[in-house]
């Protein structure tokens, strides 16, 4: 049997729609939620990004603005805006898009954003608050992935999950967001061993390495819920790291490329500037 494919695009537009009924209330109080997106040099995809981010703060009534700075800008102008952002009360999250060019530093200018508006949840307090279980910003694609696994109604708790990708932005959060729902973890990598043995073993198998179609059927357990984090670019087709159609049939629940993981991000970061606006009118 064919596996369930899990529309994130669906899931995500619901997302989007109860958020846009929320920040429609807090507008008539006179909080108009505010995201301001940091972008360095023309790199092509992390332009639609930006763009496609843009286009949901509009369509949600999220007031947005875009600082789109030449490749050449140095890190002390990048921390001087960053700081200058901090300071804006009507800037609730500031979001700088990654990668940056080789000559700045990524940590420190992560590190430089208010954690307080750190809608990415990238800064190292966000990172340890979710380390430590306490409540902070959570990075956005991790968020959605966890959204996407309990549309399935499949519980994480007691269950054999297994990330396949360690990076700071998806493997690791995603990790310990699923150790926070009582799932049981292993996190596989580019030097881990029998990596199809550890995959086979998954009741919930997230991968995110960036190698398009790397997983295949027999590294699945029938009925498992399989999210593919994979965005590449292949003959000018967006394909993921799961081989689609191969792995279907073995799945019970199967994401898609396009149209799964991808549109969860940015609903879960109009949610995170949502917060962000709330939690900085409690405090002012
Ligand atoms: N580049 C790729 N993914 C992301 C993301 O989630 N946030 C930012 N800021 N940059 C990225």
């Amino acid at each position: 049997m064919s596996a369930v494919v899990i529309d994130g695009k669906a899931i995500a537009a619901q997302i989007r729609s109860d958020i846009a009924k929320q920040v429609k209330e807090l507008r008539a109080t006179g909080l108009v939620p505010g995201l301001a997106v940091v972008m360095v040099g023309d790199d092509p995809a992390s332009s639609i990004y930006v763009n496609m981010k843009k286009r949901a703060c509009d369509e949600l009534g999220i007031s947005s603005r875009q600082h789109l700075l030449p490749a050449s800008t140095s890190q002390a102008e990048l921390l001087d805006l960053i700081e200058s952002l901090n300071a804006d009360p009507d800037v609730h999250g500031i979001l700088v898009q990654l990668p940056l060019p080789d000559h700045i530093d990524e940590q420190e200018v992560i590190a430089a954003i208010s954690p307080a508006k750190d809608v990415d949840g990238f800064h190292p307090v966000n990172l340890g608050s979710l380390v430590a279980g306490r409540h902070g910003f959570v990075p956005c694609t991790p968020a959605g992935i966890i959204r996407l696994i309990k549309s399935t109604g499949v519980e994480i708790q007691g269950k054999e999950c297994v990330v396949v990708g360690r990076s700071v932005i998806v493997g690791k959060p995603t990790a310990l967001l699923l150790l926070q729902e009582n799932g049981t973890v292993t996190v596989c990598h580019s030097k881990t061993k029998d990596l199809a043995d550890k995959c086979r073993r998954a009741d919930i198998l997230v991968v995110a390495v960036g190698r398009p179609g790397f997983i295949k059927s027999d590294m699945v357990k029938p009925g498992a819920v399989v999210i593919d984090v994979g965005i590449n670019r292949v003959d000018g087709r967006l394909i993921g790291d799961v081989e689609f159609e191969t792995v279907k049939e073995i799945a019970g629940y199967i994401t898609p490329v396009p149209g799964g993981v991808g549109p969860m991000t940015i609903a879960m970061l109009m949610h995170n500037t949502v917060q962000a606006a709330l939690e900085q009118q409690r405090q002012s």
